[in-house]
């Protein structure tokens, strides 16, 4: 024993000397490995990024706490440059607390920008897998980016081979759309794979649980532990269809149900505290550049949309949605939108978000019109939007886009509607994770609609993904297809290949 040694026990022995006698009980050891939801990462900036991961040895208890106790538990991080983690390059120790679920969100900075790193955690003798994760390139930089978009995944209805496919992929940036988990009761699904855990979400308990729950699918895990996420929630993760207080079957309880489900979302996701929620209000729209190659607007198109104006179904006679106060982004979002392009320096401009925002005429059969839910039903909205792209420094504007189940490639013209008017923007739809099942190669009704819609290029009913490949000079999108999701296992295809060029919003296909 050195002398410092010798000298620090000592001190030890001296303080423990004078503490009162009171009965030491050691803390409850943990009830298996903590970490059964895996790993996450998100918000990558030049310099850093977020690392998250939950402490639950039995994911699916109901009450929500994921088998922990009542009680803060340490968890220490660990951030290197290589996969063997031998050259270290932070370490830290953070609190893992009961009221956040035993979640932990670890805010990196002074990282070196454009550069991959592999982080862990380990808690009371545990250590969790490794995530890889990735900053974002430096501010002046133009090097390419592999991204993959995400939406969907309904843990009832399908295998979430997706997820797999997409890991496999290895892209530096996943973007997930929302509906990343259902409030569904279980058993809801008419033809599904497995069940979800307990009746319909409502409250925090149940909410922390169907998050976990949908964390034990090992597809899932990889594909948050292959790269960095950006998230933003559509309507499933709180309830069907909401909008700002009022949920499509009006109920007293409903702000508390919201307020639930955000505090669960925020738990649950590689989120940065400026998003941490406060009652029923969360920031979740936000900007995040990738060098000076792209500018990511994050868009919440819940929180503050004005209640449906024609109800949710398919309506050709309704005339509120020219109403210029109908609104999916309420007007502060909307006036931040625009600044944002405003002042927007790089090549690429994307908005992540959640509904169809192109014009889609369904004219045939009965309840032909549009499709309330997405921006056909906030027409003014999207017009000041659609402007504003046009009336800003933004040189190549791509919208994407979640929530339909199926894959589709538009061009938005000025004047959505009028082809004849400029193409000046392209929107990329990506199919669901899982979410309807093995789907088909043809949807009679929806293949229907493409006449109608000459500004529709593509369209497929499988499950998959968006791959895209952004460059200085173009945009790749390739739509990732599994021929099933019913049974486990299915290979991953592309079922079209689509190039943007520079200035040209006009989608090619390959
Ligand atoms: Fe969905």
């Amino acid at each position: 024993m050195s002398h410092l040694n010798r000298r620090t026990v000592l001190k030890g022995a001296a303080v423990v000397a004078t503490l009162p006698l009171i009965a030491w009980t050691p803390p409850m050891r943990l009830a298996g490995d903590p970490f059964t939801l895996g790993v996450a990462s998100g918000e990558p900036t030049a310099d850093g990024v977020v690392l998250w991961t939950r402490l639950a040895p039995d994911p699916l208890a109901e009450d929500g706490r994921g088998g922990m106790p009542n009680r803060t538990v340490d968890v220490d991080w660990q951030l290197a440059h290589d996969e063997g983690f031998t050259r270290i390059v932070q370490t830290g120790t953070v609190s893992a607390a009961v009221d956040s679920a035993h979640s932990v969100h670890v805010e990196l900075s002074g990282l070196q920008p454009g550069a991959d790193y592999h982080y862990r955690f380990r808690a009371e003798g545990h250590l969790s897998p490794a995530g890889r994760t990735r900053t974002a390139p430096a501010a002046g930089s133009l090097a390419p980016l592999t991204m993959c978009v995400a939406s969907c995944s309904h843990f009832e209805q399908g295998w979430f081979t997706a997820y797999r496919r997409l890991a496999e992929d290895s892209p530096d940036l996943v973007l997930h759309l929302g509906d990343y988990l259902y409030e569904y009761a279980a058993g809801r699904s008419p033809r599904r794979v497995r069940d979800h855990a307990g009746p319909e979400t409502v409250t925090l308990a149940d909410y922390r649980r169907r998050h976990a729950q949908y964390k034990t699918d090992p597809d899932l895990r990889a594909a948050h532990a292959v790269a960095p996420w950006l998230v933003v929630f559509d309507d499933h993760e709180v309830a069907d269809n909401w909008a700002d207080d009022t949920p499509s079957a009006p109920d007293a309880n409903f702000p508390a149900r919201r307020a639930a489900a955000l505090q669960a979302y925020y738990e649950n996701m590689p989120l940065r505290s400026t998003a941490r929620p406060s009652g029923v209000d969360m920031t979740l729209h936000r900007r995040v550049n990738w060098g000076a190659l792209a500018t990511f607007h994050m868009l919440d198109t819940r929180q503050y949309r004005t209640d449906q104006p024609c109800g949710d179904t398919f309506a050709s006679d309704c005339v509120q949605r020219f109403d210029p106060t109908a609104t999916l982004t309420g007007a502060a979002q909307e006036r931040w939108l625009l600044d944002g392009f405003a002042q927007s320096a790089t090549r690429w401009d994307v908005l992540g978000q959640q509904v169809f925002f192109g014009r889609v005429d369904v004219v045939s059969g009965p309840g032909g019109g549009y499709n309330p839910d997405g921006w056909d039903g906030y027409v003014a909205n999207r017009q000041r939007i659609i402007n504003g792209i046009e009336n800003s420094p933004v040189r190549n504007a791509v919208v994407l886009t979640g929530d339909v189940h199926s894959h589709w490639a538009a061009e938005v013209h000025e004047r959505p509607g009028d082809v004849e008017s400029p193409v000046v923007a392209t929107e990329l739809v990506t199919s669901s994770i899982s979410s309807g099942g093995d789907g088909s190669e043809t949807r009679a009704e929806i293949e229907a609609v493409l006449p109608e819609n000459p500004h529709i290029r593509y369209f497929s009913n499988r499950r998959g993904y968006v791959r895209t490949r952004i460059t200085p000079d173009e945009l790749r999108a390739d739509f990732r297809t599994v021929p099933f999701v019913e049974q486990p296992g299915a290979p991953v295809g592309t079922g079209a290949t689509f190039v943007v060029t520079d200035r040209d919003a006009v989608l090619r296909r390959l």
